[in-house]
């Protein structure tokens, strides 16, 4: 059973990962049509994965006697001045839900709630991995410069990008 702190942290978390979903859906739909489409279906699986994100986190809530709260969200930002911009956007926000994230563990720990804490290492590991990603890319974004050839190749390998880190096995 969840005591009510840990119910109420973790729907604020719910809330966090939705709106990740629409803000990357919103930077998915400004690369589409900025004719980007390797940036545009990077971002889409994003927000997909941002999705997936909320629905364990619902889950877990309702299975273990809370009572999931579905929030309406922030209408994100829809528009950027380059796409350096928009990826630093997104590490700063990967930053903030990694705050968001330890802080849930911290309550976790304070409310000797196990449980959660354990089912919270998931989304440890994934945030190290989440930052890792936006970190590759905006350091490409930076050695691109204004080149538009560049961007052009970075468009085309955009989608197979891969970064390892050391948290990597303990994600899917
Ligand atoms: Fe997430
Ligand atoms: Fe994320």
């Amino acid at each position: 059973m969840l005591s009510k702190t840990i119910e109420s942290a973790l729907n604020n978390q719910i809330k966090i990962e939705a709106e990740s979903s629409q803000i990357y859906l919103a930077m998915a739909c400004w690369a589409e049509v900025k004719g980007l489409e390797g940036v545009a279906n990077f971002m889409y699986a994003q927000s997909d994965e941002e999705r997936e994100h909320m629905l364990k986190l619902v889950k877990f809530v309702n299975e273990r006697g809370g009572h999931a709260k579905i929030s309406q969200l922030k209408e994100p930002n829809a528009t950027f001045n380059s796409f350096k911009e928009m990826f630093q956007k997104l590490l700063e926000h990967e930053i903030f839900v990694s705050e968001s994230i330890n802080e849930l563990v911290h309550i976790s720990l304070n409310e000797k709630d196990y449980a959660t804490h354990n089912f919270l290492q998931w989304y440890v590991a994934e945030q190290i991995e989440e930052e890792a990603v936006a970190r590759t890319i905006l350091d490409k974004i930076n050695l691109i410069g204004d080149d538009k050839g560049g961007l052009y190749l970075f468009d085309r390998d955009i989608e197979n990008l891969t970064v390892t880190t050391a948290a990597a096995d303990t994600t899917e």
